[in-house]
């Protein structure tokens, strides 16, 4: 991991001359910190130290004119991919826990909308007063990272936890804050489209940089086509194969447009998502988010679109007839356009002979790879809207059968089969 940029606020403990330490490794390991100092942290260390170490100017006061007037405080604490406290003093954690805003420090860690991560070092007594013990509570179920304090010896005399971790094991608490949480399918399963993504502990998604620089296009669920405006046409597709494949591969590294029919599935973290209704919004939403590297267009798009209606049909003598028209095949375009992807995957819901159609589709579609799945079965038990997909990986040099797999592994083993597709010579 390296280039992340880090806020790194000081408190006033003997633990700050530390953050010096912490400063040499971060930068060693290519991230950029810039240094808030506490008035407490400057009896301790000074600003001059910490600006000659960061190679940044060092900020530590609210109300500094030429720092404001340079980039406000909100901005400050908004620009850094993590906020660390370090050392996190007994005060500055009953400051944290009570939103109490009354320095630049404190201010920028009720601004900040960003990760923040707490190195707590103090007196035992401190760390295991019930008051602190509330705060770190508070804090936590807030969504702060708390490191523990270490134990031994303290700088006071006593012995216990209070210790500030050493700066090694600080720097990996840094880096596992700030890759990317681990994701499961669970945490898009059933939760509001848009809504924040939370952390999983079930089969999560393997980070790795396999995809840096390069940009997907997802396309996943179904879509809905409006009869008239109360009704519409729709099909059984959930969405959670495209969105587990978009989360896929975002966590390689990949810039992702997830292009969304109308599910109520969370965003993947790190994905840029747009969401469509009918298959031309589909279309045009695809068009505009071009050029990409590759394409993976997962939707069960609506073959035909209705003549919609302006006003509901009125239930009035002969049922209505309702008159079809087919709408843009999104797969085809983009695999002649002269915008084409280099990698364009379509996929294939069958029920029967579902190689012999795949086969057909790719020659048809003229896409690189077809995932062709059976989805056959009744409502509960098939592909559509269950946990698994079984899927054959069908392209012009064969077809693979992959077992029966949880749907996030089959995005897991896409991922990795488009990130090798993708680093091969063209
Ligand atoms: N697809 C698309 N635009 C459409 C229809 C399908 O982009 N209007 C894409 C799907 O996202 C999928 C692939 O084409 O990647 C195959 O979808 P499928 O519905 O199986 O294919 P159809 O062309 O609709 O063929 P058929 O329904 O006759 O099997």
């Amino acid at each position: 991991m390296t280039g992340k940029r880090i806020l790194l606020i000081i408190g006033g403990g003997i633990a700050a001359y530390k953050a010096c330490e912490l400063i040499r490794l971060l930068r060693k390991r290519g991230h950029t910190v810039r240094c808030v100092l506490t008035a407490g942290g400057a009896h301790f260390v000074t600003p001059m130290t910490l600006a000659a170490l960061s190679e940044q100017p060092v900020h530590t006061s609210l109300w500094e004119l030429k720092d404001e007037i340079e980039m406000g405080h909100i901005e400050l604490s908004r620009q850094a991919d993590l906020v660390v406290v370090c050392p996190a003093t007994a005060d500055l954690l009953a400051k944290m826990a009570a939103g109490i805003a009354d320095d630049l420090a404190t201010t920028l860690l009720l601004a900040t909308d960003k990760p923040v991560l707490a190195v707590p070092a103090m007196n035992v007594r401190m760390w295991l007063h019930a008051t602190t013990r509330r705060n770190v509570e508070t804090l936590r179920g807030d969504g702060v990272t708390v490191m523990a304090p270490d134990e031994g010896a303290m700088a006071c005399g006593e012995f216990g936890p209070g210790r500030l971790p050493e700066p090694e094991a600080i720097v990996g608490a840094i880096e596992t804050a700030l890759t990317p949480s681990p994701f499961v399918l669970s945490d898009i399963e059933g939760r509001a489209a848009n809504a924040a993504p939370a952390t999983g502990t079930s089969t999560s998604l393997s980070a790795n940089g396999g995809l840096i620089g390069k940009h997907v296009l997802v396309t996943a669920g179904p879509t809905h086509e409006p009869i008239d405006p109360v009704r519409y046409i729709a099909n059984r597709s959930s969405g959670k194969q495209g969105f587990a494949i978009a989360a896929a591969l975002a966590v390689r590294g990949a810039r992702v447009t997830l292009v969304a029919g109308p599910v109520a599935l969370a965003t993947p973290p790190g994905v840029d998502r747009v969401d469509v209704e009918t298959a031309r919004e589909m279309a045009a939403a695809v068009d505009a988010a071009l050029p990409a590297d590759a394409a993976v267009l997962v939707a069960a798009v609506a073959d035909w679109h209705v003549e919609a209606a302006g006003l509901k049909i009125k239930k009035a003598g002969a049922p209505p007839a309702l008159a079809l028209v087919e709408n843009p095949d999104i797969l085809a375009t983009l695999s002649h356009s002269p915008r084409r992807p280099r990698l364009v995957v379509g996929f294939a819901a069958e029920t029967n002979d579902v190689v012999a159609h795949a086969q057909a589709k790719l020659a048809r579609k003229g896409c690189d790879w077809i995932v062709a799945n059976d989805v056959s079965g009744a409502r509960g038990q098939s592909v559509m809207g269950g946990a698994d997909n079984a899927i054959h990986l069908v392209t012009a040099d064969g077809v693979e059968t992959w077992p029966t797999l949880p749907k996030i592994e089959v995005a897991e083993r896409l991922a990795d089969r488009i990130a090798d597709a993708l680093t091969e010579p063209a």
